[in-house]
């Protein structure tokens, strides 16, 4: 333990410290010193602080590994009037995200390594965060020829994918796939075969009938899935589903799994905790407000909102562990691109500072143990990056302080003008939620203080 002064010191004073790594749930206090972990475990006494050392009380709070997020869109470079890595990241750190992985749907698309190497380099200019770009699979995302995915693993990425597509070509899949069992990284798949849904800007059901817009079969999704997981099984490369939607996605996974294939999945907080009739506005209350040709564009997002049951059976999923971990597909889009009729609108929820009120609904429900929830957001994410991700889903003594801080029971509401993100295209917007974030350090820094504290 340290005596000595260190003006790099702080104390987190009685929180429930929540670390699944480490199977741990107890109060406790947390030290941190010089940017890294000393303790986090039983309370300690002033004797074995070192000197000078910061107190911040935390009862009544939750005190967890940072979080990490497997997909979000930062948006740069190319369209900054979406959303800029200083934006995006302080968006992250709102939300108790700590490391946040990129998509490579950007303009240039991240697919050879200078590209990389400039949002690497803007992240470490602006970012508040750490930034894990993912590199394309294919070149320029066209679906035509692989990406130099060895030469993007040289620069640093974490996984590939062309996000916003699926990559097309079950060939072409089948090469990459098979690539990855050199690579040692996932190919992250967006799986929709647009070819059962054209036009599709919703899930197919009474909800799209009643506004009258063309639908996205579950069927779209789980072809695709299907189709991958044989891929993955004639391989044995390395497939990760991203976003699934639907209940039968989940069904196909866990018979997979039961089959050995190599794979890991993610989905997101909206479609744990929002439905397709959203669409018709006022939170999916259709007669309410201005009459049943209300829309909201803000709920259309790729893959689409799905009904009940496939929300019952992702939330199934993600506690049973056939869900490996919880990715936010933060997708920020300027208002102009959602002042428009659904058709027109662009696919995309602004996440990252709802996430963790609206995953909460889940634990106050009794659907997930908090611990759950909190080892889908960095364990299970971190198993999908690697080993060496490891240090950064605990507080085991020696891991970078990279600690969220979190007030399970405050109940606020969603405020978009109070948002980070440059996008305030979310569904959630005014709607009362139950657990927010207060502070989040990143290696013993504050890069998020709640206003509210
Ligand atoms: O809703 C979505 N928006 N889904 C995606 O897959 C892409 C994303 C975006 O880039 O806006």
């Amino acid at each position: 333990m340290l005596t000595s002064a260190d003006p790099d010191s702080i104390l987190i004073q009685g929180p429930r410290i929540v670390d699944p790594g480490r199977g741990m749930d107890a109060i406790g206090d947390i030290l941190i010193t010089g940017g890294k972990i000393v303790s986090a475990g039983p309370r300690l006494s002033p004797a074995d602080l070192p000197e000078g050392c910061r107190p911040i009380p935390a009862n009544g709070m939750v005190a967890a590994p940072g979080f990490i997020d497997l997909h979000c869109h930062l948006r740069e470079p190319g369209y900054e009037y979406k959303e800029t890595i200083a934006t995006g990241t302080r968006a992250a750190a709102r939300g108790g995200f700590t490391s946040i992985c990129c998509m490579p749907n950007t303009d240039p698309p991240l697919d050879n390594e200078a590209a990389v190497a400039l949002v690497q380099q803007r992240a470490r200019a602006e970012g508040v965060v750490r930034v894990f770009p993912i590199g394309c699979v294919t070149k320029g995302r066209r679906g035509k020829e692989l990406a130099e995915l060895e030469e993007l693993a040289a620069a640093g990425v974490v996984a590939y994918s062309d996000d916003g597509d699926p990559v097309y070509d079950p060939n072409l899949m089948r090469l990459a796939l098979t690539y990855t069992l050199d690579l040692g990284l996932p190919i992250s798949n967006h799986c929709q075969e647009h070819r059962l849904c054209p036009g599709g800007v919703m899930a197919e059901g009474w909800a799209a009938t009643r506004l009258g817009l063309p639908g996205i079969p579950a069927a779209a999704e789980e072809a695709m899935i299907a189709r991958d997981l044989a891929l993955a099984e004639l391989t044995g490369g390395w497939l990760h589903l991203a976003h699934l939607s639907t209940a039968g996605a989940v069904a196909l996974v866990r018979q997979a799994r039961e089959r050995g294939v190599s794979v890991t999945t993610e989905v997101c907080p909206h479609h744990l905790s929002l439905t397709d009739d959203w669409a018709l506005g006022y939170q999916g209350t259709p007669d309410g407000g201005s009459g049943p040709l209300n829309y909201d564009t803000s709920t259309k997002v790729y893959p689409p909102l799905r009904g009940r049951q496939d929300v019952d059976a992702l939330i199934e999923g993600l506690a049973d562990g056939v869900i490996d971990c919880i990715a936010t597909d933060h997708a920020p889009h300027e208002a102009a691109s959602k002042q428009v009729t659904y058709q027109e609108a662009a696919f995309g929820i602004s996440v990252f500072e709802t996430a963790l009120g609206s995953l909460m609904a889940l634990v106050h429900r009794g659907q997930i143990s908090l611990s759950t929830l909190v080892d889908r957001l960095t364990v299970g994410p971190a198993r999908v990056l690697g080993p060496s991700f490891e240090e950064l889903a605990t507080l085991h003594p020696g891991s970078p302080a990279d600690v969220v801080l979190f007030d399970p029971d405050l109940d606020w509401v969603v405020d978009t003008g109070e948002f980070a993100s440059k996008g305030r295209n979310t569904p959630l917007e005014g709607v009362a939620l139950k657990g927010r974030v207060v502070t989040t350090f990143v290696e013993g820094k504050v890069v998020h203080q709640d206003s509210l504290y």
